[in-house]
């Protein structure tokens, strides 16, 4: 099942079989996931990670192995084939990967990540994620961070150099599984490992001279002569990945969220559009609008817009032995719009939400039923597709009350699950913000890491 490899008041680390774990916590006890499962074919971790999924539990197993290559972290594999300078920073990190199935039941042994095609990963997650409906609270919010992959020429199956749409299959078939996919979100990393990518083109002869690394000009040869020295350089080009992808996932429609904590900062422009149409003036003919407008709930905070669907944060280069830790500003997002600050109903689990006051109209844009359209961007929509203005407000948090008619005045603070915690990253972010979380992880080193990183923070800040 798992062991309990730390303990404190606010934090639990399981060393363990994420699934197993999962298995072993009670049911509907967690209220915000946030992690970054191994990606599918892309680096090896830690010690042994093998783990027997879709078999007979009964079966006295036959392995028959065979052998699964990640993928190199820098270039394309046609780069490596070619011995290139890329090449050389990419083998260091090539790693091969055990794959061994059961010739008795069909079971598999693997790491997680280095399944046989990308559609059995992709089978995988979805019942890990079954695991995690379980212990999540039917109000709860999972954010799953994952990074696509391109098929590769070791790989059976797939045309090398496809896309394998590895996310895109989750939210599919964790949609089809019963999840509601809320947000497709966009981490737009703004230092991503360089890609070597070229397109066509045409590039003077160039040979090796023996036992060297430099190049000289082929004197000529039946590959250049034709060409007038030159060779064809057909490239597979593309963007260089930029981004990963945050999935949002829920239980149901009805679920907990606070846009308060997160919120962006407004853009000057749209302060000064809505300012341009200003209806302050109470002699305004306008002015008796404004209740008309608020029905029509086009209000919007001053307080910052409600944030977007593209993030954007550098990755954190870490001190720690780990390739993929998390930026600590991904989990904090996550946790700080799907956590209840107040807490949680002790008897029956439903979140406190926050006592909202409007406070006054800071500025309003016009409505076009009585002026030009002169100026475009933000303005809202309604019904018909009218064009009406819209007011930013001072919106106040002014308390908290309970969602639930339990009628207890205490909270108990919300619980957030990372199942492949690594170097505990939303372990730390969730201690900082008080709250209560449990990691696990596969690997020793990593537990010991994330006990490490927790213990370092020595009060929890009550931020609330
Ligand atoms: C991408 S890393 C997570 C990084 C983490 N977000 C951080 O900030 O450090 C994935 C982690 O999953 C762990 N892992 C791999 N297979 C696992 C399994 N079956 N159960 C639990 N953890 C596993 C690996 O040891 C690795 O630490
Ligand atoms: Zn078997
Ligand atoms: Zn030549
Ligand atoms: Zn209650």
């Amino acid at each position: 099942m798992g062991e309990c490899y730390y303990t404190d008041p606010s934090t639990e680390i399981y060393l363990g079989n994420a699934s197993d774990v999962l298995r072993s916590l009670p049911a509907d006890s967690v209220n915000v996931v946030v992690t970054s499962p191994p990606y599918f074919g892309l680096r090896s971790y830690e010690g042994n990670q093998e783990v027997i999924w879709n078999g007979d539990g009964s079966c006295e197993h036959l392995w028959e192995t065979t052998i699964t290559v990640d993928k190199p972290t820098l270039g394309e594999t046609s780069a490596l084939r070619r011995g290139s300078t890329v090449s050389k920073i990419a083998k260091a990190v090539e790693v091969k990967g055990l794959y061994h199935t059961c010739s008795k039941c069909g079971a598999v042994k693997c790491s997680f990540g280095h399944e046989s095609s990308s559609d059995e990963y992709v089978s995988r997650t979805i019942e890990i994620l079954r695991e995690i409906r379980r212990v999540l609270r039917p109000d709860g919010v999972v954010w799953w961070n994952i990074d696509d992959t391109y098929v590769t020429s070791q790989r059976s199956g797939g045309k090398p150099r496809d896309l394998c749409l590895v996310p895109f299959k989750i939210a599919h078939l964790a949609q089809y599984d019963g999840w509601f996919i809320r947000s497709i979100v966009i981490w737009e990393k703004v230092n991503p490992m360089p890609e070597s990518l070229h397109g066509w083109y045409w590039e003077k002869h160039k040979k090796r001279i023996k036992g060297k690394t430099e190049y000289v000009d082929c004197p000529g040869c039946d590959r250049c002569n034709p060409n007038n020295g030159y060779v064809l350089k057909r490239g597979s080009w593309r963007p260089t990945e930029g981004h990963e992808y945050i999935l949002m996932m829920t239980k149901s429609g009805k679920y907990y969220g606070d846009a308060e904590p997160i919120r962006e900062p407004l853009s000057d422009s749209s302060i000064e559009r809505a300012k341009y149409g200003w209806y302050g003036d109470t002699e305004s003919p306008y002015y008796h609008q404004l209740g008309h407008l608020d029905t029509l709930g086009q209000r919007f905070s001053i307080n910052g817009r409600n944030i977007r669907s593209i993030w954007r944060f550098p990755t954190e280069s870490s001190r720690l032995s780990h390739y993929a830790a998390f930026p600590k500003e991904l989990p904090r997002r996550c946790i700080l719009s799907s956590i209840s600050q107040k807490g949680y109903c002790p008897k029956c689990g439903a979140p406190w939400a926050r006592i909202i006051e409007k406070g006054n109209v800071i500025a309003c844009s016009k409505s076009s039923k009585y002026e030009d359209r002169d100026y475009g961007g933000n303005q809202g929509y309604y019904g018909d597709g009218e064009y009406v203005g819209i007011t930013y407000r001072d919106i106040k948090s002014i308390g908290w009350r309970p969602t639930c008619k339990c009628g207890i005045d205490e909270t108990k603070t919300g619980v957030v699950l990372d199942p492949f915690v690594g170097t505990g990253t939303t372990l730390v972010v969730a201690k900082e913000l008080g709250l209560r979380s449990i990691g696990i992880d596969i690997s020793e080193k990593y537990c010991e890491m994330s006990k490490e990183r927790v213990e370092g923070i020595s009060l929890p800040m009550k931020l609330w």
